[in-house]
């Protein structure tokens, strides 16, 4: 496993990359939720925002969070990388199991505006843009200050 060691900066930067075009997809598809809302089905802004939405998830959110867990995953393996014993690593490992639901969620979401079956309000969608933020955060504090 020397490459790993080899590769480490580079694997890192693109883990890096990864995480933020993943984090730019689940900061804005919710975004778009919220417009979405007040654009009455079947009008042209409707049919604007469901491909809009559509290419976000597929083109961007998709193949970053599956780069992420990738590079992330090699960084794990890296010998001397990974600290199994300290708490921030399982901390943000949860975190991260977080923002994985929340894709999932804004996928499902996704296609009940695709069929027109959205039922959820946009003060719902503007509440759920928080949470990826705060995840998101919380993540950001483990890998760099690694409070505990
Ligand atoms: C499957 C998902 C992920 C895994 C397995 C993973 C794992 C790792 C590992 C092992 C490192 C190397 C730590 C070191 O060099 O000491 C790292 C670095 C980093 N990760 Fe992740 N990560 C994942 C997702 C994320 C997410 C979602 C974010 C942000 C929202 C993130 C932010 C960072 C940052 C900023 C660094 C650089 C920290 C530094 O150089 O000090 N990671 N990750």
């Amino acid at each position: 496993m020397t490459w790993l060691t080899d590769f480490y900066p580079w694997i890192k930067a693109f883990h890096v990359i990864s995480v933020i075009a993943w984090m730019a997809g689940l900061l804005y598809l919710p975004r778009l939720f919220v417009y979405h809302c007040e654009a009455p089905e079947g009008s042209r802004e409707s049919e604007t925002f469901k491909t809009m939405e559509r290419r976000l998830l597929r083109a961007i959110m998709n193949p970053a969070m599956i780069t992420t867990y990738i590079f992330g995953g090699l960084l794990l393996a890296t010998p001397g990388v990974a600290d199994w014993g300290a708490a921030w690593l399982w901390c943000k490992l949860a975190l991260i199991g977080g923002l994985t639901v929340m894709h999932h969620l804004f996928a499902l979401w996704q296609k009940d505006f695709l069929v027109g079956h959205n039922t959820r309000s946009a003060g719902f969608y503007r509440a759920m843009n928080e949470v990826p933020t705060a995840m998101m955060i919380g993540i950001v504090v483990m890998v760099i200050v690694r409070p505990f």
